[in-house]
């Protein structure tokens, strides 16, 4: 029988399989908008967004750029580093609040993109929590068994539900993605513990309101007062809020590892603010440097800002095998989540050039894929509407589709 742990799952069982982290990789776009070039849309001034926020810059996504496009980089460079092939992946979770469609999934565009073509995919909608709550269950589906590697994407294009004529939210936000590849192994380490916790009472001090939106409904409803597709927040709750609960569910996270905080050598927090930042220090009575912190460069990225804050906290040479280190994401919901991670970074799969050609032929293989496939369809719609008793290319490509599952 499964023992519980006040109603959490075992998470920190003292026996395999383990989720490690194995691969890391970031992709933000080149575009960069600084304090000073904000003072040209809203009224603003550099200095307060420096000592209100801790932001210098943040980056904006080009006309050709998506969540999707921003993912599936930062997802090649973690298949990179981890040195595995698409097809080994079992699931890809991207954790995000600006999907290009509602459905399908911004993971299910990634999937088909990497060529990963046995693994299941789908969306997590957790705001600023999102990717540590995917992290989550990604790690919980290897632990348990189920599966052997999982690909976890944060990826955002915040730019685009910016009211830009709002200054209390349009100086905060920037678009970028991080992605993380976890994969199953006996030795001991990875993802040791984790904390997700909500409070929908506070569904309104952040939010964006879409289409289903019970407001947007009612006959009485002004879409210009409702801002579809863009962004509230009351900046005030949402400071009180994060300050209160970051120490808290860190110390939870802790002590379900059977850590304290001292054992950490780093914590990756939701970059959403530096005074935030520095509260959180005091409340965890812990210097500020124990923090990452890259706000000033990228802006508040939600569930971005953790992996491209892990990746460069990574490149810095800050993160050393054996180190605990923690996460910690918090916003819209309000949700927010701790994880503990103890650092191993192995590496696996073939030799790392015969890896790397291997990887561009599979993408190659799944752009000429998608184009046969949708294609295959067309042709199929048009034959069976010439001899719809017929439909012999349907019947093909059943057999075809058989054929792959045996
Ligand atoms: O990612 C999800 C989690 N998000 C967060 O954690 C964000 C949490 N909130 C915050 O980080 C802060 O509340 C903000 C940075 C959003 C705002 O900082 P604040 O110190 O709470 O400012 P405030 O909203 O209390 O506004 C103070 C003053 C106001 O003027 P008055 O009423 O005192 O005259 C604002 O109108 O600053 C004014 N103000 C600005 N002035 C220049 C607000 N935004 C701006 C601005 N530039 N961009």
């Amino acid at each position: 029988m499964v023992k519980h742990n006040n109603g959490r799952l075992p998470n920190t069982q003292d026996n395999g399989p383990y989720a490690h982290v194995v691969g890391w990789g970031m992709a933000v776009p080149d575009r960069i908008l600084t304090n000073q070039d904000l003072e040209a849309i809203v009224e603003t001034n550099d200095e307060w967004i420096q000592t209100r926020t801790g932001i210098r810059e943040r980056r904006i996504a080009g006309e050709h750029e998506s969540t999707a496009t921003l993912g599936l980089k930062a997802a090649q460079r973690a298949l990179e580093v981890a040195n595995i092939l698409p097809l080994e992946l079992d699931l890809i979770v991207v954790a995000t609040s600006t999907p290009e469609h509602i459905f399908p999934s911004t993971a299910s565009l990634i999937q088909d993109r990497l060529g990963a073509t046995k693994a299941g995919a789908f969306d997590l909608s957790a705001a600023c929590a999102g990717f540590v709550y995917a992290l989550n269950m990604a790690a919980q589906s290897i632990r348990s068994g189920s599966i052997q590697t999982a690909l976890v994407i944060g990826a955002e294009t915040m730019s685009r539900v910016l009211d830009w004529q709002d200054r209390g939210t349009c100086i905060l936000f920037g678009d970028g993605a991080g992605a993380l590849v976890l994969k199953a192994s006996d030795e001991t380490g990875g993802v040791r513990s984790s904390v997700l916790r909500s409070d929908g009472s506070g569904w309104d001090l952040l939010t964006i309101p879409s289409v289903g939106s019970r407001d947007s409904n009612v006959p009485e409803a002004n879409p210009d007062e409702l801002k579809m597709y863009k962004m509230t927040m009351n900046g005030r709750e949402v400071f009180k809020f994060a300050t209160r609960v970051i120490g808290e569910s860190i110390t939870q996270a802790l002590e379900m590892a059977g850590l304290q905080v001292d054992d950490l050598t780093l914590i990756v927090p939701h970059q959403a603010n530096n005074r935030i930042i520095q509260a959180a220090a005091r409340s965890l009575n812990v210097e500020p440097a124990m923090f990452m912190n890259n706000i000033d460069r990228y802006g508040n990225t939600s569930a971005a800002s953790i992996p491209i804050a892990l990746c460069e906290a990574l490149e810095g040479g800050r993160i050393h095998e054996g180190d605990h280190i923690a996460l910690c994401g918090f916003g819209g919901g309000l949700a927010w989540a701790s994880i503990v991670v103890t650092w191993t970074g192995a590496e696996t799969g073939e030799p790392r050039t015969l890896g790397k050609q291997r990887r561009q032929l599979t993408y190659l293989g799944a752009n000429w894929r998608r184009r046969i496939v949708r294609w295959g369809r067309r042709l199929d719609n048009v034959a069976n509407r010439i001899h719809p008793e017929r439909g012999k290319l349907s019947r093909l490509r059943h057999k075809f589709d058989q054929q792959k599952l045996d």
